[in-house]
């Protein structure tokens, strides 16, 4: 996709070196960004757009946030940064009875605090036009039972609300994108069962790409977004308008006989 109209503005990317990060530092470089992608790992995987340029980053870690700040404000020469997406996460797949404590904190620590240090870091360099989005998940808007990613994605919607209302008097937008199942490293670990009933709970039935997600994401970006601001967006084949809806629609339909009683 092009014509998004981002020429030259600068955009960092955070967990960007793999699934959605990969593609949305891919779709943002192809509509004319400069994209500073960032992960974990020491060297990034090879973009196809010579515009990325790749720094390792922790985002739990308020001192790698700051070297990038220092690294970001000399490519930016004088310029706003026009965008930041916090798109870095984990998951831990355990219940509520059954979570650690060190689990809990790491997952509220990458997932949420480093979405916090880096609006932190990098809100200073922004300016009218520029627009923050985090990603957050389906799992933020319903009781998903892994409990530490659950709670960290409602935490999430929090800060973004905080920051859209904090910024919004600069010109600087800010927004949550909720993505369901989307094929990535992520959710090859996922329980079989739980792909299947996400499919039977998904009225476009089929799994995301990583691409329709960073579809979502460009646009947020861009100036075609220009009046968004806190806004919360679904990218889920319609699972969380649904409900379980579409679930208990295709019984009624299939006639199956109703579960017995205690169920
Ligand atoms: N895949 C899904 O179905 C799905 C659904 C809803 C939301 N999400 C969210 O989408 C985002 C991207 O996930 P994905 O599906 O591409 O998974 P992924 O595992 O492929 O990518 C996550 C990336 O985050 C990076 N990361 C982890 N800890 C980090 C840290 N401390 N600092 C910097 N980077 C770190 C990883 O190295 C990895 O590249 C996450 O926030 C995730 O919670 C995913």
């Amino acid at each position: 996709m092009t014509g998004r109209g981002l020429a030259d503005r600068v955009i960092v990317v955070t967990g960007a070196s793999g699934g959605q990060g990969m593609a949305e530092v891919e779709l943002l470089a192809e509509n004319g960004a400069l994209v500073i992608a960032t992960d974990l790992q020491a060297e990034g995987p090879s973009y196809s757009n010579p515009s990325v340029q790749y720094h390792q980053l922790d985002v739990t870690s308020e001192e790698q946030w700051s070297t990038l700040t220092a690294t970001v404000a000399q490519r930016l020469a004088g310029r706003t940064l026009k965008g930041l997406v916090n798109n870095a996460g984990i998951t831990h797949r355990t219940r509520l009875g059954e979570t650690l404590l060190g689990d809990w904190e790491r997952v509220l620590r990458v997932n949420v605090t480093g979405a916090m240090l880096g609006i932190q870091a990098l809100a200073p360099l922004m300016g009218e036009g520029s627009s923050i989005v985090n990603i957050g998940s389906s799992a933020g808007l319903t009781g998903h039972y892994p409990v530490a990613y659950t709670t960290s994605k409602w935490a999430l919607r929090g800060l973004t609300h905080v920051a859209a209302t904090e910024y919004g008097s600069r010109g600087i937008r800010v927004n949550i994108v909720h993505p369901g199942f989307i094929e990535t490293l992520m959710t090859a670990g996922a329980p079989e069962a739980m792909r299947g009933a996400q499919l039977d709970m998904t009225p476009l039935e089929r799994m995301g790409s990583s691409n329709e997600v960073a579809s979502m994401v460009a646009f947020l970006i861009s100036d075609e977004a220009a009046y968004i601001s806190g806004a919360e967006i679904p990218v889920d084949g319609g699972f969380t308008s649904s409900a379980g809806a579409k679930y208990m629609s295709d019984r009624i339909k299939a006639g199956r006989p109703p579960l017995p009683p205690n169920r």
